[in-house]
Order: C-alpha cells, then sequence, then structure tokens
C-alpha cells in the first residue's frame, strides 16, 4: 500500500503525531511505502500516488492551521478529474485545548473529513474499541492535547501517541479489506 501523511506543525507535536500515525502503519503492514510529509512537502503527485491518505494540522484559532487549508485548496485540480476516488483517508489533529472542550479540535477534524469526502474517498473514524482511545481518541480520528492548565504548550503525550499508532493500524486495516 502506498500511504501518504501530510501534516503541518510549527511546534512538533503534529509532526510528533504523523510519525506515530506511520509507525503504526509499518507495524500492521510491513510492505507498505509510507511517505510522511509536511505540508509544504506534499505535491498533488503523492495524493495522486497515495491509496490511503492521512491528514493532520494542528488547531489554530478554531480551524485548521492555513498551510494545510492551502494545500487541501490545490487538491480542486485533483477534485476536476476525479483522482482521489475510492482512496481511504484518516485524520488527526492536536490543540492546546485549555478550557476542557478541545478549542476546537473537533470542527477542524470534522472540515479533514468533509475535504476526504469532497473528493469521494472513504473517510475512516477512530472506534473507540481501539487502543489509546480514551487518552486521545474521539470518534472523527486522532485528538491531542497539548497544553497545560495554563494554556501554555507543554507536550504530547505517549498515551495520544499511542492512539496514533492504533489508529494508524486501524486505517490500513480498513483499507486492506476494502481492496
Ligand atoms: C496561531 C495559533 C493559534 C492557535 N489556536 C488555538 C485554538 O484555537 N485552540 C486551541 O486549543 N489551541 C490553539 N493553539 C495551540 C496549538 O493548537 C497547539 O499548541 C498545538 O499542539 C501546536 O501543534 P504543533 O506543535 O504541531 O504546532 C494555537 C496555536 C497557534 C500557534
Amino acid at each position: 500500500m502506498n500511504i501518504l501523511i501530510s501534516f503541518h506543525s510549527d511546534y512538533g507535536h503534529t509532526e510528533k503525531m504523523a510519525f506515530a500515525i506511520s509507525a503504526g502503519c509499518q507495524a500492521s503492514f510491513p510492505d507498505s511505502r509510507i511517505k510522511t510529509l509536511a505540508v509544504e512537502q506534499t505535491e498533488l503527485a503523492d495524493f495522486e500516488h497515495a491509496d490511503i491518505i492521512f491528514l493532520g494540522t494542528p488547531v489554530h484559532m478554531g480551524s485548521m492551521a492555513w498551510g494545510m487549508k492551502k494545500l487541501l485548496d490545490s487538491t480542486s485540480k485533483l477534485w476536476m478529474e476525479d483522482l482521489l476516488e475510492g482512496k481511504v483517508g484518516g485524520v488527526f489533529a492536536c490543540s492546546g485545548g485549555l478550557g476542557g472542550a478541545g478549542g476546537g479540535v473537533e470542527q477542524t477534524l470534522i472540515s479533514l473529513h468533509s475535504l476526504l469526502l469532497e473528493h469521494g474517498m472513504t473517510a475512516v473514524g477512530f472506534p473507540k474499541s481501539l487502543l489509546g482511545y480514551a487518552d486521545a481518541g474521539i470518534q472523527w480520528g486522532v485528538a491531542a492535547r497539548t497544553s497545560n492548565h495554563e494554556g501554555m504548550p507543554e507536550a504530547i503525550s505517549e498515551q495520544a501517541l499511542t492512539a496514533c499508532r492504533s489508529y494508524g493500524a486501524h486505517v490500513c486495516y480498513i483499507a486492506d479489506k476494502l481492496g
């Protein structure tokens, strides 16, 4: 399977999530060819060649980071020709999350799903039976929190990275089942 994991990350948390998802994919399907790329390095050809596409972003002012949105807008060229139809997708995001409600993470994940569905892809959620769900799961994908109670960036937890690994493996499993 060809897998693209495209992410935006300013301070490295989303990047760690991307590489944990990659590790989960590799562990479950060792023959996978995985490209884990920052949005600036991601080209439309990477979308086209992938069987599975993961998109990840930090929450910025309640929604996805503009670098991710810029990349996704550029995929309209692929949409015109239905080039992503039938592919499988997954989404992940992290937020400071001060206040206990996720700081916009759910809205961010849903807007990434919306992109996948607009392209005619199959968007895969995160079942609650999987490892890591209780720490960084939500039905849409992986949602990690990174700030402390003062709202300052702290760290991404090992449990959240476990959630990423199990989600990566799960999305690959679904893609394999769909053939
Ligand atoms: C410009 C900017 C806007 C942000 N807006 C939000 C927000 O609306 N809600 C939130 O919970 N966290 C917000 N954050 C915090 C980031 O989502 C959080 O620190 C995230 O873990 C950063 O990921 P990264 O290390 O991959 O850049 C914001 C951070 C920045 C830099």
